[in-house]
């Protein structure tokens, strides 16, 4: 890996900022051949603070090149959340005559606002590729006086031909959805909310259209919400609901596995799907990996956050129900052909695909040791019908909020597949077909690992040599 990202736990085929603090990945959008990844960023350090939108731009997904602040805090407003889309016919009027450009609609907030804070939806535009940003001469577009409104997540209503946004009242646990045809005049369509879990705020709601895996030409409605704090696996957690949207309101669907948990680890918070990707392909999703619970506290320098691996969506439909099956976006950057799982020492990254077959046993699984008494152990617990990861003996000291075990639900009939992909410091573990997804932050002690399989043998265990993004 280059010098400035060969630290220890330096992500190696995730993206993370060279130096200081990140948090939600924010206008993801795919224009003129990139993909853009703006992130919340503070650019004077590694803590929360001075947010501004950093930059970063790919190809593929995975190689990441960092750019310069695309929009820094300035006047007392911080840039929070948002997104990016591309005005293809100019319906704003930012671009230049005849041509398309980037929008960016994030919240501004003010820290020190007469009575309190404030929290209203932003406009920015760029006719540089993303390269360079002008704020909105009339900002804010849309102001309800409130502490707490933020996260707006826009995308092209293509039936009705207008703007749709999504954005969160968090104390009230709503997701509002507004209507445009330029972007800088927004009309209220409708609220949902109060549903599901609402143990914390409510924040980085999105919205979007997801294929049936089985059969393509069938779509439906999925929106994803985070939850923070008190989400089940503890701290930040995100939930979706499928269900219908007819241009105005979202209904949640009541058929069995509509409403679940988009990720069932602790590190994976504030996703959004990539605006603008080519209709005939699977949106991608991606998340910061971490949890506001130990986010500041985690052991790396000179950065702090790391974003999740890219994600395809779809969504199974069986006799058990729905599903939100979630595909990592990874296979590129396989260094060979797969061999099979031995528990020969290897560095992270490593991709594995292991099947098991439970015959009788009850607990089964693997474990990623870095020494004897120190190990991940990812599991399906037949008894309790969960997929688990336990990092409790995994790593160094992080955080009191840090050890502990998360689980998920199995659903009957979908099998035991893990797919699991090891960084320097995370284990991303999909399940059961990708219709369950785990993610974790593990600090290992040392860059040596050994996996070993315990319970049931299983029936096929590859393993892959992961190539760095870093080159
Ligand atoms: C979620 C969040 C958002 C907010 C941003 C601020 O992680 O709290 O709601 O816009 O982070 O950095």
């Amino acid at each position: 890996a280059l010098p400035q990202y060969d630290q220890p736990y330096r992500p190696q085929v995730h993206f993370s900022p060279r130096e200081h603090w990140t948090n939600d990945p924010n206008g993801l959008v795919f224009f003129d051949g990139e993909y853009h990844l703006f992130f919340q960023y503070n650019p004077f350090g590694d803590v929360w603070g001075h947010m501004s939108w950093g930059h970063a731009v790919s190809k593929d997904l995975l190689h990441w090149e960092e750019l310069p602040v695309a929009v820094p805090e300035k006047d007392g407003v911080m840039i929070f959340t948002g997104s990016v889309v591309v005005d293809h016919e100019n319906s704003s009027g930012f671009c230049k005559p005849k041509t398309e450009c980037l929008v960016a609609i994030y919240t501004g907030y003010q820290e020190h606002f007469p009575g309190g804070t404030r929290q209203a939806q932003y406009v920015a535009y760029s006719v540089d590729r993303g390269r360079t940003w002008t704020n909105y001469d009339k900002n804010p577009v849309i102001d309800l006086k409130m502490a707490d409104f933020r996260d707006p997540s826009v995308f092209w209503d293509e039936e009705r031909h207008r703007w749709v946004m999504a954005v969160s009242l968090p104390k009230e646990h709503d997701v509002q959805f507004y209507s445009s045809t330029n972007l800088k005049q927004w009309a209220l369509l409708s609220e949902f909310g109060q549903l599901g879990d609402t143990d914390g705020d409510w924040e980085c709601p999105d919205l979007l259209r997801v294929p049936s895996a089985q059969d393509p030409t069938k779509s439906t409605w999925a929106l994803k919400v985070g939850l923070n704090p008190g989400a089940p696996q503890g701290g930040s957690g995100e939930q979706y609901f499928f269900g219908a949207f007819d241009g105005k309101t979202f209904t949640a669907s009541h058929e069995k596995g509509a409403h679940g948990w988009t990720n069932y680890g602790k590190d994976d918070y504030c996703a959004i799907n990539f605006n603008n990707i080519a209709k005939d392909e699977k949106p991608v999703l991606l998340g910061w990996m971490s949890n506001w619970e130990y986010a500041a506290k985690l052991p790396t320098s000179p950065w702090r956050g790391q974003m999740s691996l890219p994600r395809r969506l779809s969504f199974v439909k069986d006799v058990e129900g729905l599903g939100l099956k979630q595909e990592p976006v990874v296979e590129t950057l396989r260094d060979g052909a797969a061999t099979t799982l031995t528990s020969a020492p290897r560095e992270a990254p490593f991709e594995l695909q292991v099947t098991f077959d439970p015959k009788a046993e009850q607990i089964f699984g693997m474990r990623i040791y870095s020494d004897k008494e120190h190990y991940v152990e990812i599991g399906f617990d037949r008894k309790n019908q969960q997929l688990f990861m336990d990092r409790t003996k995994s790593s160094v000291t992080v955080a009191q909020e840090f050890p502990g075990t998360t689980v998920a639900p199995l659903t009957e009939g979908r099998g035991f597949d893990l797919h699991v992909i090891v960084d320097r410091s995370s284990v991303e573990a999909f399940a059961q077909d990708g219709t369950i997804a785990m993610n974790n932050l593990v600090f290992p002690t040392k860059p040596q690992v050994r996996v070993e399989t315990f319970g049931s043998k299983p029936t096929s265990a590859q393993v892959w040599k992961l190539k760095s993004i870093w080159k």
